[in-house]
């Protein structure tokens, strides 16, 4: 007799935890393809946005929903290349790190991503915007730019406290990593835009805690993963500190085989921060796998977030909101 529960092949069904890296298949039973991503919550919701890549080639968006963060279902193509000749987005243009936010002025949801024109490598090295009057899309192309000038590879964009957002890319050919201040619709930056750390730091993260903001970035070396480094400020203008390396364990060297994306804060739950990581497959970009942890906060003085290999985990980690009397 064979006992099928024994084998490791991904099973479809409902998932109730975290398996970090290995295949993360959707609701349709396809593996996840949303490297690079950033997310979204409304109404139970989260939306994940990602690169959908094909190969080594790049589809455009793809958006995906949960109400639990164990279980997505694939919500469609937000954003896609075009056939028209010469458009920024012509199909062979590279759209990569999406991060999507909603601008409070206009209620329009919005996506900033890092933009490469057809055929010039990564040599353009633009940002790119589009919106919509819906979470789910579809999203209209709205410009493609180099903020005040610069240009501008890996990114995210961060939304303070105080209604501010902003743009924070890799600039001078990766050598600075660079704040924009955005305009209240969303769609283009201001004119204060500063270096942040002079570091060689690309993929950066950032998120706040208890009125600080911390900000996670990986070495530059294209797909290959490094050791990440996080840096912690009062504001998004520094002066941003060295903390260290936020991995523990013995593949901290390579933050356990995966680049930074995004520092997802669960909802409803106190001090719950997840580490989103992808390591990437530069052959089939579309296996990449997703490594997500659960980030412990510093408890002393003196410490700092910090992140360990789990191969299972789930949100029972992360004491609910409440819970526990002070
Ligand atoms: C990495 C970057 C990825 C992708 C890759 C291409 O440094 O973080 O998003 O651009 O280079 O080689």
């Amino acid at each position: 007799m064979t006992l099928f529960s024994h084998s490791s092949a991904p099973s479809l069904g409902v998932r109730d935890a975290i398996e970090p890296g290995g295949a993360w298949l959707c609701a349709a039973g396809a593996h996840i393809n949303a490297g690079g991503g950033g997310f979204y919550y409304e109404d139970g919701t989260y939306y994940w946005v990602g690169e959908k890549r094909v190969g080594s080639a790049s589809h455009g968006l793809n958006l995906y929903r949960s109400d639990d963060l164990y279980n997505w279902t694939h919500a469609g193509v937000v954003l896609a290349p075009v056939v028209e000749a010469g458009h920024p987005m012509e199909v062979g243009c590279v759209m990569e790190r999406p991060k999507v936010m909603r601008s409070p002025e206009t209620g329009m949801y919005v996506i900033w991503f890092h933009l490469e024109l057809k055929g010039q490598g990564y040599g353009a090295a633009l940002v790119g915007v589009a919106q919509s009057d819906s979470i789910t899309g579809p999203y209209h192309y709205v410009r493609s730019f180099r903020p005040n000038g610069h240009d501008s590879r890996d990114m995210t964009v961060f939304q303070a406290e105080d209604g501010k957002a902003f743009l924070v890319y890799a600039s001078e050919v990766n050598l600075v990593l660079r704040a924009a201040e955005l305009t209240a619709d969303r769609l283009g930056v201001t004119e204060r835009d500063e270096p942040l750390l002079s570091r060689h730091r690309e993929a950066p993260a950032i998120f706040a805690h208890a009125g600080r903001l911390y900000m996670i970035t990986s070495g530059c070396s294209g797909w290959a993963p490094n050791p990440s480094e996080i840096h912690v400020a009062d504001t998004i203008w520094g002066p941003w500190t060295f903390l260290g390396n936020p991995a523990l364990g013995d593949e901290a060297g390579t933050t356990f085989g995966s680049q930074p994306t995004y520092v997802l804060p669960v909802q409803g739950r106190d001090d719950a921060f997840i580490y989103v990581g992808n390591r990437w497959r530069p052959k089939e970009l579309h296996r990449s796998e997703h490594v997500w942890l659960p980030i412990e906060m510093p408890t002393a003085e003196g410490s700092f977030p910090v992140f360990r290999w789990r191969d299972r985990w789930d949100l029972a980690m992360f004491p609910e909101r409440g819970s526990i009397d002070s």
